[in-house]
Order: structure tokens, then sequence, then C-alpha cells
């Protein structure tokens, strides 16, 4: 049995009980199955290579902001994912789970010197550069490395497309990217940086893009352009598309895979470049739970409150951008079910996981998941309110394995130190 499934009432990840889990491991805890991992991946492999050649396979760039844990990384490198990274953090996470630098490729538009040469000493694939001043600051450093740096341009293609508005990127008002009227003068200005090679172009239009249309609009934007680039001879040999395949949390409707491919193949490949792909989320985040422990039931004149041991600091989600995340019982899952709001402990109102869910009788001491919590959950986790940061778990067929501890209160409090003149 594959990902999280029920068996006689009570949920497992693959094989294993998340009973046995919370038993060993404490909640609350991120448990991910590597099954789903592993048939996300391959999903989005077999659609590409339905779509296209065998000679132009897209290299996919796991963007490991979504789920950076060096096991889940691992398993990606081993499946035969590239790495997407936006820092030296994510780096050094990319290449102590084994990723070869030349299948990484840095993405940010506040990349900094140390990351810049850290990316230049591990010899990456390329920088997705965001701006005229970073790709002199990269030249620079390249420069006085004795490298040659390979860049690509990122466009922004004007365009709303993430599935909220603070994960949509690729409007004119955002940060990223640069226009196009930008793009030639990037390429013009490489064209003089013996320490630069200009490859192409990258693109990435948001996140839980929903619709194929909206990438496909995104798409259409880059034949037209790499023709005039090309015209004026610079050499386009890359395009990297970026990410954004959604996941249903509710009951959104997923994108279709296949039509999506097919675009690329209509639209990318007569271009003849290099593809690069970075999908995140789509391939972590319904392999992924929040285990969690419920406190106290609480009950009010209005509401009745399941207050779990799990709070805002663990999935910041649902407060952050009112994200809508399934909570489902553990235990007891046939029982008859009553309405409740699920909150933390944490001292803010915006601790609220999710309100008026039905689920079965719960009582303390019993278990809840929040689902769909494998992308950007446990990476955006932080201390607040002194609260260590949860353990991970990574499940596969009848084996568990934690693959981070839970941080412990010495851990928090050893990096802080009182000055003297306060003794
Ligand atoms: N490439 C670039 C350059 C990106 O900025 C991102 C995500 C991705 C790829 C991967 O996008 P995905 O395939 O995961 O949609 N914390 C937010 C999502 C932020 C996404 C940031 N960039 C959330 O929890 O919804």
């Amino acid at each position: 049995m594959n990902g999280f499934n029920d068996r006689d009432g009570t949920l497992y990840a693959d094989n294993v009980s998340l009973e046995t889990i919370a038993k060993e491991v404490g909640t609350p805890c991120y448990v991910y199955a590597a099954s789903e991992i592993r048939s996300q991946y391959s999903a989005l492999r077999s659609a590409v290579e339905k779509a296209l050649p065998a000679d132009r396979q897209p290299l996919l760039c796991y963007a490991c902001k979504a789920n950076s844990n060096i096991a889940v990384l691992k398993l990606l490198q081993s499946l035969g994912s590239g790495l997407e990274i936006v820092s030296e953090g994510e780096l050094r996470r990319g290449l102590k789970a084994g990723f070869a630098p030349e299948k990484i490729v840095s993405t940010g538009v506040g990349k900094q010197r140390s990351e810049i040469e850290a990316c230049l000493e591990a010899g990456i694939h390329q920088f997705n550069i965001e701006s005229l001043p970073e790709l002199e600051r990269i030249a620079e450093i390249a420069a006085r490395m004795g490298k040659i740096a390979p860049v690509v341009f990122r466009l922004n293609p004007d365009i709303s497309g993430g599935g909220h508005h603070k994960i949509s990127t690729g409007r004119k008002r955002d940060k990223f990217g640069l226009s196009a009227e930008r793009i030639f003068e990037a390429f013009r200005i490489a064209e003089k940086l013996n320490s630069i090679k200009a490859l192409g172009l990258s693109l990435h239009i948001g996140s839980q893009v929903f619709t194929v249309e909206t990438f496909k609009t995104a798409f259409e934007k880059l034949p037209a352009l790499v023709g005039e680039l090309r015209a004026e001879g610079f050499a386009i040999e890359r395009l990297d598309i970026g990410g954004g395949f959604p996941i249903i949390y509710k009951d959104e409707k997923l994108l279709d895979l296949d039509s999506y491919a097919q675009w690329v193949a209509d639209i990318i490949l007569p271009l003849g470049t290099e593809i690069i792909m970075e999908p995140g989320r789509y391939m972590v985040g319904n392999a992924g739970v929040l285990l969690s422990e419920v406190l106290y039931v609480k009950e009010t004149q209005d509401r009745t409150f399941l207050v779990l041991d799990a709070a805002m600091n663990d999935l910041i989600r649902p407060t952050l951008y009112d994200a809508w995340h399934g909570v489902e019982a553990v235990s007891n899952r046939g029982a008859p079910v009553r309405t409740y709001d699920i909150v933390g402990p944490v001292c803010e109102t915006g601790d609220t996981f999710a309100t008026e869910r039905t689920l079965p009788d719960m009582q303390s001491g019993d278990l809840a998941v929040i689902k769909s919590a494998g992308a950007y959950g446990f990476c955006m986790a932080s201390n607040y309110n002194t609260r260590p940061l949860p353990a991970e778990v990574l499940v596969d067929g009848d084996r568990f394995a934690v693959i981070r501890k839970r941080q412990s209160y010495e851990d928090i409090l050893e990096k802080e130190t009182i000055p003297d003149w306060l003794e």
C-alpha cells in the first residue's frame, strides 16, 4: 500500500502506523512517505518522456526550498533529479546529498557574495540572474576566481501565475526577473564580460499554477524573444521554464501534466535548446503530514476547539496564505463526527489550522494529521514562542527513520549569550 492509507480505521504511512511513529518519535512531527515522492517524480518523468524525444529530455531540478531535508534530497537525487537552490545552505545540503554540481541551478534575487563564490567553486550548471547589478557582481567574482560563470537571464513575463498573491512571481510589479528590454541589455553587457557565458533564459511565474493556459501564455512569450535575441547574435542554448506545478489541498482541479508536457513539446522544443524545469511542491507536498496530538478539547459557548500540540510555528501556511489543509484523525476514524476549530498553543488567534471541520469525536491524547504538509512545511518552521522545531520522519514501505531529530531546548538556548555588562 502506497502513501497515506486507512487500515481498519487507523491511518498508515505506507505500511507503518502513524500511532507507532507518534509513540516512538513523539509529536509534533512531520512524516513523509517515500513511495509518494517516488510516484510524483515518475509521473512527471513519464509525462515528459511521452511528449519529448529521448535526446531532448528536460533536466528536472527539484526546487528544494519546498523540503530540503537531506534524506528527501537523497531520495530525489537517487531518482535522477537535479536541484534548484536559492542559498548557500541549500547548495551545501544538495552537495551533501550527492547531487552532481552540473545538475544544480542557482536562483533568487539576492545572491550573496559568499553564495556566488560557493556556487562557482562547486561548478554548478548555471546562475539564473535577476538583475543587472547581480550580473556585474557575478562577473566580478568569477573574474577574481579565474572562472567563467554560466548564466541565464530570468524573464519577468508580466503574468499573474500563482495560487495566492504572495506566491505569484511573474507580474511586472514583482521583484523577480527582468523585462524583455532589460534582457537585451543584459546580453549586450554579458557579451563584453570574459568571466560570463550567457546561455539562455529562465522563467518562473509562480506557485500553485492551476491552469495549463497560464503556463502556455508565459511560454508563448519565449519564441519571439528567443528569435529576436538570436537575430542580434546571442546564443540561446538553454531555457529554464521554472516550477509551479500544483497539488491538491482540497478539491482543486489538478493541472493536466500531459497537456503541460505537450505544450512544452509544441512551444519550447522547437527552439532547440536544453530544457530545465524546477518543480518543488509537486514532488513532496502530498507526501507529507504533520502528525500531532490533541492536548485539549476546549468547549466554549460558540465553538469546540481542538487544541493540538502543533502550532503555526510548525506549519505557517494556513495563517500566512490562508491555505486550506485537510485535517484527519489518526485512529477511530469511523467514530461519529463533531465540528471543530483546530488550533495550536501559540498566543495568537492566527494560530488556527482550520475552522469548522468535521472529525470523528476526539479526546485529549488522540492523534490528528494536517495533510499535504510535505512542501513548505518544516522548512518554513520557526522557534516562535521558543518551541523546538519538530522531528521529521521518512517512511519507506515497512521501514521508517527519524531524518531530523526534534530540536532540544539546549539547541535553541546555546546560541544566545548575555553580555558581561548585564551580568
Ligand atoms: N523555481 C523558482 C525560481 C521558485 O521561486 C520556486 C518557488 C520554484 C521553482 C518552485 O515552485 P513550486 O514548484 O514549489 O511551486 N511558501 C509558499 C511557496 C513559495 C514558492 C517560492 N518559489 C507556499 O507555501 O505556498
